[in-house]
């Protein structure tokens, strides 16, 4: 009678690619989670297609930031590398790629910035590249998660016009500016320098709002829109479950990770049942795919 189960199926494993050869440097806050270099980086994307786990989103670390994040969409980036690597290695593994440029740029904003604020509309042209950049490389999906105005339909129209018409979008669609994005950032060394992120990505008392922004990337291609992030939101992940007809994925992001695990290694929760109710309660809200640094640990459990 059991009416929400998971599967290794329901997951999407984030992956934080760097520069150099054989890295594999673990993240101090996200336990189990690693800075690595391509080499390492399709070993461990190989293991992750052996969980049962069909997909895996890749972030880039590059060696130079600078002002326009010129990595972000640079043919020999980090990222690029990467997915030619992993479609070589492990062809039926699907590789979705995170089209922002916060891990780019020397300021850390997700866009172009002028008089110290981010440029919506310059922006747009560069995510686009860097979009159409992952998907030449054999990306087989794109997820903007800079949550600029009119982004879905520049990077769909660049697409298409680049004979990507096939490659979907998944936008992070309801993209909150929230505190648990915090080890993420030190993960993808991506802290803005200045200022935060409030200008674009949306205040977590708004519900209503959502919808809105899901109904706009809807309006201009998004084939599965995102909730992110997760836990805190799982009343919005309901809500979009219910008033769309795509699918709905929902990010359970860095700080609810890093939560559980300090909490568990001080023994003051079970962490692995905690792990398995809040995957099953972000389901439960209506999430049909999760990203989450648990998908390897979770499927390790559904698989017995
Ligand atoms: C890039 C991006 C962020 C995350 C995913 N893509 C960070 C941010 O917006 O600051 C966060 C993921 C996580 O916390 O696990 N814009």
């Amino acid at each position: 009678m059991r009416e929400t189960s998971l599967s290794p199926d329901n997951f999407i494993y984030p992956l934080f690619v760097t520069f150099g050869k054989g890295v594999k440097k673990e993240i101090s806050s996200m336990p189990g989670c690693y800075q690595e270099s391509v080499d390492a980086v399709t070993k461990h994307a190989k293991e992750v297609f052996s969980l049962g786990i069909p997909s895996v989103i890749l972030f880039g670390i590059p060696e130079h930031k600078d002002e326009s994040g010129s990595g972000a969409y640079d043919e020999h980036g980090v990222v690029q590398k990467a997915i030619r690597a992993i479609k070589n290695k492990v062809p039926e593994l699907v590789v979705i790629t995170d089209v922002c440029m916060c891990e780019y740029t020397s300021h850390g904003h997700c866009g172009i910035i002028k008089n110290g604020d981010v440029q919506n509309d310059p922006t747009l042209e560069l995510l686009a590249k860097e979009a159409v950049s992952h998907a030449k490389a054999g990306a087989d999906m794109v997820a903007p998660s800079d949550m600029m105005d009119g982004r879905v339909d520049a990077i769909r129209t660049a697409l298409d016009e680049e004979g990507f018409a096939e490659v979907p979008i998944m936008s992070y669609a309801a993209k909150y500016a929230s505190a648990f994005y915090g080890p993420f950032r030190d993960a993808a060394e991506s802290t803005p320098q200045f200022g935060d992120r409030r200008s674009y990505q949306m205040d977590p008392a708004n519900r209503r709002e959502a919808l809105k922004e899901v109904a706009l990337d809807i309006e201009e291609g998004a084939d599965i829109v995102m909730v992110k992030p997760a836990l805190a939101y799982l009343d919005v992940i309901s809500d979009v479950k219910a008033s769309f007809d795509v699918p709905v994925a929902a990010y359970n992001v860095s700080g609810e990770y890093s939560l559980v695990k300090a909490a568990g290694k001080l023994g003051w929760i079970d962490e692995q049942r905690v792990m398995m109710e809040i995957l099953t309660s972000i389901k439960r809200a209506g999430a049909d795919l999760i990203l989450t640094y648990f998908a390897k640990e979770a499927s390790k459990i559904l698989n017995k």
